[in-house]
């Protein structure tokens, strides 16, 4: 994560005057957006309550890994570091180690025993009580329900110099129990965030150079609920991006991720009248075999799946569609997994995350035959990536020669005059400009692609406007 000490702008900041002690503390961050959402909220955190942030590892007086659960190895990834940390312990006893996020809730304890050099140990739910762990000398265990009532999202915020998109958490938690995913045991059952708050804290943004907001959900248009009312036939996710998209400053609007079952006719005619809200969809297939689909405990279908992606291209034409897709599930066979070849070529989504079963203890799928081999689960992985590369490849030429609308979102690592931006489509563009223009639109003329990106060059003479004064 990049520097958060260089913050600039404060959300409700107050700084605590109890704070005796100020620390250096470095954050990782493994996983999804989310944990990265996570992370700023406990930086701010720990900003507000007198310590300081730092890039740099070795001179940190705490290191905080914020970890996720989602695969094996992404545990395997985290407890690798927690493992290599212990070694600082050893010359510096003062020096301490904390385990946040979803590996904290899902390990819980059996993290102390695994590593007995760790001092904290904090689940998602809790992490608003983080600044108050690190006072306590003491070993400490902090999962489960919170005391507090407080939505970990409460929290002040701040914001880095020269950044203009954000995340923005919507609600916490997930009321599915897919049968392969940890993530309701450690993260809860939905939670929503009052509207009002959103809103608020999206005019801040704006107000702060934001330009472009994702909302964040595990199943962000299952937003509201049941507890929320329909208001002319729109559901509570769809009255809050209409509610964002009147917001002057904001220009786009994405969110991640949605599911497929409650993916409603309201927000694929949101796509087609919200001027703000990009032609962009991460939608989670998971599996293209009905069969499989049904054992997932995922309540869709093929069909659904390509009803959905038809009605969203005829809404928005240039529409980016992509997905996640879980190869190898128990009992895949050859023929389930050819479904979801077609579902992949027929569907034509132009990106994808293609990700091999891994068993996570405590789910349904857990208690089944883990029955397809790791080297076909491989083998089926490489045929979808392939499929994945020409897919994005084609995807991105329909731009050649094309101008598109770029937000400048920073540089590029390719020499100081090139930076990096996207379309509202979601697709990665480069080309030259300089730091001045972060923040603001250009059309941009694509020259070339290759899968993963666009380079171009600055339409005609245009001088970039800045986006608030449109
Ligand atoms: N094994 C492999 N992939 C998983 N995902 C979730 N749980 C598992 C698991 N046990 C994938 C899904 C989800 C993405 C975030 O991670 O595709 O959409
Ligand atoms: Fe996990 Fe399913 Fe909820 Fe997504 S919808 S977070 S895959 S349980």
């Amino acid at each position: 994560m990049a520097s958060l000490s260089l913050a600039l702008f404060t959300y409700r900041f107050k700084k605590d005057p109890s704070v005796k002690k100020s620390l250096k503390i470095f954050v990782k961050t493994y996983g999804c957006q989310m944990n990265e959402r996570d992370s700023e909220m406990i930086s701010s955190q720990l900003q507000c309550a007198g310590h300081e942030l730092t890039d740099n590892e070795k001179i940190a007086d705490v290191v905080i890994l914020n970890t996720c659960s989602v695969r094996e190895q992404a545990e395997i990834k985290a407890l690798g570091k927690a493992g290599y940390l212990v070694r600082r312990k050893r010359t510096n006893p003062n020096f301490k180690i904390g385990i946040v996020g979803c590996m904290a809730e899902n390990l819980g304890e059996k993290l102390f025993k695994l590593n007995g050099a760790i001092d904290f140990v904090i689940g998602p739910k809790r992490l608003h009580e983080l600044a108050d762990v690190l006072e306590d000398h003491r070993r400490s265990l902090y999962i489960g329900d919170p005391k507090k009532q407080h939505l970990p999202n409460d929290f002040d915020r701040k914001l880095e110099k020269n950044k203009c998109t954000a995340f923005l958490s919507i609600m916490h938690g997930c009321n599915m129990r897919c049968s392969y995913c940890v993530v309701p045991r450690t993260r809860g059952n939905e939670q929503y965030r009052p509207m009002e708050d959103i809103v608020e804290e999206a005019k801040f943004l704006a107000a702060n150079g934001i330009r472009e907001i994702t909302l964040l959900g595990q199943i962000v248009n299952n937003y509201g609920g049941r507890l929320m009312p329909m208001l002319d036939d729109k559901t509570p996710f769809v009255q809050l991006l209409e509610r964002l998209d009147r917001l002057p400053g904001i220009e786009r609007i994405r969110y991640m991720s949605p599911h497929p079952q409650n993916f409603s006719d309201d927000l694929i005619l949101a796509h087609k009248n919200l001027s703000k809200l990009c032609p962009s969809v991460h939608l989670p297939i998971q599996s293209g075999s009905n069969r499989i689909l049904a054992a997932m405990k995922r309540p869709y279908t093929s069909e659904k799946i390509l009803t959905i992606v038809e009605k969203l291209r005829r809404a928005v034409p240039n529409v980016g569609i992509s997905t996640d897709i879980i190869v190898g599930y128990p009992g895949e066979t050859e023929e389930d997994f050819k479904e979801t070849v077609s579902l992949f070529d027929t569907a034509k989504f132009n990106m994808a995350f293609i990700f091999k079963y891994s068993p996570r203890e405590g789910t349904k799928s857990a208690e089944l035959i883990d029955d397809v081999e790791e080297s076909e689960k491989e083998r089926r992985n490489q045929i979808l990536l392939q499929r994945v590369q020409e897919a994005s490849l084609r995807y991105h030429q329909r731009f050649l020669g094309k101008t598109v609308e770029v937000l400048v979102e920073g540089h590029a690592r390719r020499g100081a005059d090139t930076m990096f931006g996207w379309t509202p489509n979601h697709c990665k563009v480069l080309f030259k400009a300089s730091e001045n223009d972060i923040g603001k639109n250009f059309p941009i003329q694509i020259d070339s692609s290759t899968t993963t990106i666009l380079w171009g060059t600055m339409a005609g003479n245009a001088q970039g406007r800045d986006l608030l004064q449109r």
